[in-house]
């Protein structure tokens, strides 16, 4: 192919147009550190991230590889891909309108451009004439099945535009290409039909089944999955790779969950089209379909740029789910769970059932409350690795020692680690409390023969007691990450590195309760910047304390004594919040510089709504036609540009003050 020139100024405003940290965030998951970003490289094989992008500068380096440059030289090392082929994909994506310097290559260039508006096109007249023949009398036995099987509504058929592709070898072929004249080569490319070994001609990959259109996030049909209504094999028939669709890279659904996955903060992962379908007719809007596969790095990273705390329950088939096979659904982001940089939970329904089964005899409450209670992955391994053990038994307590350390072995958050290593010792001592100092140095040793770990106990937590234990449980299953928040204050160094956004906001959220609570001078500030700002706690038990503050407005006199009264009856919630009611020494001396703290405490949990604005605000840009509705687009982009600046303010107060003060 001919490469066509384009002019100067269309490359000037694809450049302008074309955010660095928004391209490279398709493809790796960035963590803000300074004013930068950095993630783990693309271009070679890390374990920790050296991979950074400037938002400022608008360029990408990797202190490990050397690779660099800006988002169009990222593109194409990427994908491999020419110039001119990122450049006019990017035109599309931001909607830069394209000039070439010969006008003869206009037309060559539309041709290429469209190629893919084509496909786009087949496959959405296929779509709709899927569900044309549904409502057909030749449609009636997979709308049956629809109706009864999979007791699905009308208005969800219709929302997931369900269709049915009837039998014969030739139906959609005659329709696209005899009716419609869309070329034969184009339907072929579309997946949709392919050619005869002998005697030339084409025929109908999907034939006699229910359909179900996959989408992208933009809600474009870029292919199919079709499900047998007999006992043919395979059950799911999908479409091939094509230049739109690609297995592996795509989350079904992903295009109705993404409003859901962002308001609820996290994101449900199951493994079939029908439980993904099921779950958003019973009104759980935040969940996708994986497709069957191993959960690749591309879908996890997907899903998570829709969620700020980075949340992902996976709920996969309990019978596959023996330790292996969910290592490997788990697949590649197992490292990313490990690391921290997602949080991974496990969903395992009773009785084996999937999702569509357990909604067929259960409640969406049922279910949410299920969800709610999920362990968190390394819990859930645990879990996993002592059921059915005796520990009394040598053989078991020795077994089940080997894969404990095997397990801790691999996390590589420090403060992470050293929470599972007393939980896992707590385990081994079964409920006598005074064994458990041995049973950490014995698991310290085996992790890191030669290395001295210091350890301390879980915060919140006054005594080593087996009877306790479950408390611990609950403290994971309520998801709340095990940092050693409250008296541990990181140093400046290791809070950049290892604590992340959310532990900034944890932090932030902690501090700015305890000024609070212990400044009565400085509440009326507090109350009224929050107020102002329209802010809220993100973290659950910050906003359960917060509301109890509120609530408790008569006793401001003596607020920290009559909290403590009121916590009594509820024991369970008291363990996230109480150490924000002491201060020892370190927190004193954060409490001091009130003003500072308070500023930065606040821009910290304002960044989080404003990034939330932020993305919405883009994504509306970006999906709104210019030449349709010019207005409206004008406003998005002065909305979401609005966003930007904010976030960049508040980027500046948050850092100088916060890594400052600590
Ligand atoms: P499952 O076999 O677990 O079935 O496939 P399911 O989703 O519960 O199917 P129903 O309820 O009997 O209809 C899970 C997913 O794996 C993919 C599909 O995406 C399916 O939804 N799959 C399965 C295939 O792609 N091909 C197959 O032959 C089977
Ligand atoms: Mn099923």
């Amino acid at each position: 192919m001919q490469i066509p020139r384009l002019h100067p100024d269309t490359i000037e405003e694809i450049k302008q147009r074309a955010d660095i940290v928004d391209v490279v965030s398709e493809h790796v998951l960035l963590r803000k550190r300074g004013k930068d970003f950095v993630g783990l490289c693309p271009f070679h094989d890390e374990k920790s991230p050296s991979f950074t992008v400037s938002q400022t500068k608008q360029m990408y380096y990797c202190f490990g590889c050397q690779a660099g440059g800006n988002a169009i030289k990222f593109l194409m090392d990427l994908g491999k891909r020419s110039f001119a082929e990122v450049v006019l994909d990017l035109a599309r994506r931001y909607q830069v309108s394209v000039q070439t310097l010969e006008p003869e290559q206009r037309q060559e260039l539309q041709r290429q451009l469209s190629l893919r508006e084509q496909l786009y096109e087949v496959l959405a007249s296929t779509a709709q004439f899927y569900q044309h023949a549904l409502r057909q009398s030749q449609g009636q036995k997979a709308s049956h099945y629809l109706r009864s099987n999979r007791r699905l509504k009308e208005e969800t058929i219709q929302q997931f535009g369900l269709g049915y592709a009837p039998t014969g070898w030739e139906t959609l072929y005659r329709y696209l290409v005899e009716d419609r004249h869309y070329p034969v080569q184009l339907v072929e490319k579309a997946g949709l039909i392919k050619s005869r070994k002998e005697g030339g001609g084409y025929y109908d990959v999907f034939r006699d089944r229910l359909m179900i259109p996959i989408r992208d996030v933009q809600g474009r049909v870029i292919g199919f999955g079709g499900r047998t209504l007999t006992d043919e094999q395979p059950k799911y028939l999908n479409s091939p790779e094509t230049e739109l669709f690609s297995k592996g890279k795509t989350l079904f659904a992903l295009d109705l969950a993404k409003t859901g996955i962002s308001q609820l903060d996290r994101a449900i992962v199951v493994e079939g089209y029908f439980d993904a379908i099921a779950l958003h007719a019973a009104g759980i809007t935040n969940a996708v379909a994986s497709l069957g596969t191993a959960l690749s790095l591309e879908q996890v990273r997907l899903v998570l740029r829709y969620t700020e705390s980075k949340q992902l329950i996976l709920n996969f088939d309990a019978d596959k789910a023996g330790t292996n096979a969910a290592e490997r659904a788990i697949g590649e982001i197992a490292d990313l769970a490990y690391k921290g940089e997602v949080q991974l939970k496990i969903l395992n329904l009773p009785n084996g059932k999937d999702a569509d089964e357990y909604l067929h005899t259960h409640t969406p409450e049922d279910y949410g409350e299920l969800l709610a209670n999920a362990p968190l992955w390394l819990d859930w391994q645990i879990q996993q690795i002592i059921k059915d053990r005796d520990l009394r038994q040598a053989t078991d307590f020795q077994q089940v020692t080997q894969q404990l350390v095997k397990l801790l072995k691999n996390i590589t958050n420090s403060d992470t680690r050293n929470y599972y290593v007393s939980y896992c010792a707590e385990i081994l001592s079964l409920g006598d409390s005074r064994l458990i100092p041995l049973r950490v140095e014995n698991l310290l040793t085996q992790i890191a023969p030669t290395a001295a770990i210091s350890i301390k106990p879980l915060p919140g937590r006054r005594e080593w007691n087996g009877g306790r234990r479950s408390q611990s449980r609950q403290f994971a299953q309520r998801g709340e990450p095990p940092h050693a928040t409250g008296s541990s204050i990181p140093t400046s160094d290791g809070f950049a590195n290892a604590k992340g956004d959310r532990g900034l906001l944890d932090l932030a959220e902690a501090l700015l309760l305890r000024i609070y609570l212990h400044c009565p001078e400085q509440r009326q500030v507090i109350m009224a910047t929050l107020d102002e700002r329209d802010l809220e706690f993100s973290l659950s038990h910050h906003r359960y304390l917060w509301r109890q503050i509120l609530e408790s407005t008569g006793e401001q006199v003596d607020l920290i004594s009559s909290l403590q009264d009121r916590y009594l009856e509820l024991s369970e919630e008291i363990d996230f919040v109480s150490h924000l009611f002491h201060l020892n020494e370190k927190s004193k001396k954060e409490i001091l510089r009130t003003p500072q703290v308070i500023q930065a405490a606040i821009a910290c949990m304002e960044r989080v709504l404003r990034e939330k604005r932020y993305r919405h605000f883009l994504e509306l840009w970006q999906e709104t036609d210019p030449d349709v509705e010019p207005e409206r687009w004008q406003s998005y982009y002065q909305a979401f540009y609005a966003e930007k600046l904010r976030l960049q303010e508040l980027d500046r107060q948050r850092q100088f003050s916060i890594i400052d003060l600590l």
